[in-house]
């Protein structure tokens, strides 16, 4: 792991609970985290256990069980007072409540969930991502535009953070946009610009099977025990 990750937050240093984690400056939006510990004595609903399915790997199970044990406070933090399960989609997307929005990411061993009424929130996505020095040119070409590509490289002593920042981000972007019309794609189809004095960036997304304009996101981030953790959200409806 990068020495230079002095901002990020240690389990410890959260006194504020889950907020200070919160990628999301959004007040609509519940967010949760999960550690392994935290989720000793969760049980998944009978139907989340049906849609996990029987012939998973330990490993698969701890992920799917994290990222529930997640959703079920975020559920319960926009006000679902009783055991609300959420299962999948065809393409893994997480089915939420009727008139609910929501995201779910698993990593490094915490789970990661956010939930928020569909009429506050039309699309939000959350992404969370170890922070590990295996970040070549090569990869980071992969989903960095030349632009995106530049920033990531013109700040070396944070390279490795600054291409899981956008790595993350775009996640979220995808989680988010991805169920609103069940339209898969690539990360060309997103520029993301730094926020200035922030961690976050603006996100402007070309996907005209959505939307014949550009569709402009928030992302917001926050660095929490050598993670990053992202958030993706649209504050209003996307004009088709
Ligand atoms: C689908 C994808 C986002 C999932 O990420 P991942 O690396 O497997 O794992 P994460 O922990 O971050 O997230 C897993 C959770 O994402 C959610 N998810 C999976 N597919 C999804 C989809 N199509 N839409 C929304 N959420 C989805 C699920 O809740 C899943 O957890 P679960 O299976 O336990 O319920 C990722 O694998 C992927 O394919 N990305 C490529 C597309 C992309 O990012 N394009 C860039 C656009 S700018």
């Amino acid at each position: 792991m990068s020495g230079t990750l002095s901002t990020f937050k240690n389990p410890s240093d959260t006194q504020d609970g889950w907020q200070a984690i919160s990628p999301f400056s959004n007040p609509m939006v519940a967010f949760a985290i999960v550690s392994e510990k935290d989720a000793q004595g969760f049980a998944l609903h009978p139907l989340e256990e049906q849609a996990l399915g029987e012939a998973v790997s330990p490993k698969r199970r701890k992920d799917f069980t994290l990222g529930r044990a997640a959703a079920r406070q975020a559920l319960e933090r926009v006000g679902f007072p009783v055991v609300t399960p959420v299962l999948r989609g065809e393409h893994r997307e997480p089915l939420w409540p009727v008139g609910v929005v929501g995201s779910i990411a698993h990593g490094g061993g915490y789970g990661v969930a956010v939930a928020a009424w569909q009429q506050d929130i039309p699309a939000i996505g959350v992404d969370i991502q170890q922070v590990e020095e295996r970040y070549t040119d090569e990869l980071i070409a992969r989903f960095a535009d030349p632009d995106e590509f530049d920033w990531v490289l013109s700040d070396p002593a944070h390279r490795t953070e600054r291409a899981v920042r956008l790595f993350s981000a775009k996640e979220s972007v995808f989680k988010a946009l991805y169920p609103l019309r069940r339209v898969w794609f690539a990360f060309d189809v997103a520029h993301l610009t730094p926020k200035e004095g922030e961690l976050g960036f603006s996100a402007a997304v070309r996907l005209p099977a959505l939307s014949s304009g550009i569709i402009h996101m928030d992302v917001g981030i926050s660095l929490f025990d050598g993670h990053v953790v992202s958030g993706a959200w649209l504050s209003k409806p996307i004009a088709m």
